[in-house]
């Protein structure tokens, strides 16, 4: 069994893109600069937002965080956005969710200027990416595909199957493993919450990404010998003896499918540090593509 070791390619990524970013300067061109919008106080948010914005001072970036009440009304956070779509000085910005139930997400993600939707949620963005066309790939699947790439593990004609059809991880996933090009040519099944007879697809699996946020959900008997497994949950699970009172646990039960597999992403370390690394990668894409 390997580790498919995300800490440790997001710190090479995140290198790459300040040797980028030395570059620009040394040239005179823009510096990237991050927005990130965060309403409210959800504490899982908040730690997001805040490795993201420490992300950005790592790698040279200039970032800006806006912090919005959570009482905010939908038309208020509207003009922010487009306060934020028409500031030159931005290459990208995210707005985190989940939002408020006051706010609708899909009014306030179709608001986001395509050009500067470096989470790649904006339907013009998912619907170029699907089209192989010139896009910002959502960082978390984006993520998982640079795992692929940098291990040098082979997809192509290999039998993937996803569980979780969310349109920020499983649905895009299932569409860039099965695209041509150099990493893709999987044969991909989405497995979601109506599938029937879900570890029989799994059992016959030579690649597994799991998106579910179950903890420990998939099992050793569940898959078989020499798999790859690919672990996307992140589920805060209360524990007292911890001094944060909680732990990260993936979707999958570790010690149990590591036995079997021959890849595996560990959590934490393995996708979730790859999605920052590549989000990062999405703003500098965006700086490159306004300035070059
Ligand atoms: N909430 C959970 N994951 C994400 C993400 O990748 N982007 C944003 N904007 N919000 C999230």
């Amino acid at each position: 069994m390997e580790l498919l070791d995300g800490k440790k390619l997001s710190h090479q990524i995140k290198e790459e893109i300040k040797k980028a970013v030395a570059m620009r300067i040394e040239k005179g061109l823009k510096i990237p600069h991050l927005a990130a919008v965060l309403v409210g106080n959800d504490g899982a948010s908040l730690t997001y937002v805040g490795s993201k914005v420490r992300s950005c001072e790592q790698v040279g970036f200039k970032s800006t965080l806006i912090r919005l009440e959570d009482s905010i009304s939908e038309n208020a956070l509207l003009l922010k956005i487009k306060e934020l779509n028409n500031d030159m000085t931005l290459d990208g910005y995210i707005v985190q969710l989940p939002l408020p139930k006051h706010i609708d997400d899909e009014k306030i993600l179709l608001a986001i200027h395509p050009k500067k939707d470096v989470d790649g949620f904006h339907p013009a963005n998912f619907g170029r990416m699907a089209l192989e066309m010139e896009s910002f790939i959502p960082a978390t699947p984006f993520g998982i595909m640079e795992i692929f790439k940098r291990y040098q593990l082979d997809i192509s004609g290999k039998h993937c199957v996803v569980i979780g059809r969310s349109h920020i991880v499983g649905r895009p996933i299932s569409i860039l493993m099965s695209q041509k090009g150099q990493i893709g040519n999987a044969t991909v099944t989405l497995a979601h919450s109506r599938t029937k007879g879900l570890e029989k697809l799994t059992q016959k699996a030579d690649i597994i990404v799991s998106a579910l946020g179950i903890p420990n959900f998939l099992k050793g008997d569940m898959v078989k010998e020499g798999v790859i497994i690919i672990d996307v949950g992140i589920t805060r699970v209360v524990d007292k003896n911890h001094p944060k009172g909680y732990v990260i646990k993936g979707d999958v039960d570790f010690k149990d499918v590591s036995r079997k597999s021959s890849y595996i992403t560990p959590v934490p370390g393995g996708v979730g540090p790859m999605t920052i690394a590549m989000l990062l990668k999405n703003t500098l894409l965006s700086c490159e593509r306004n300035t070059n």
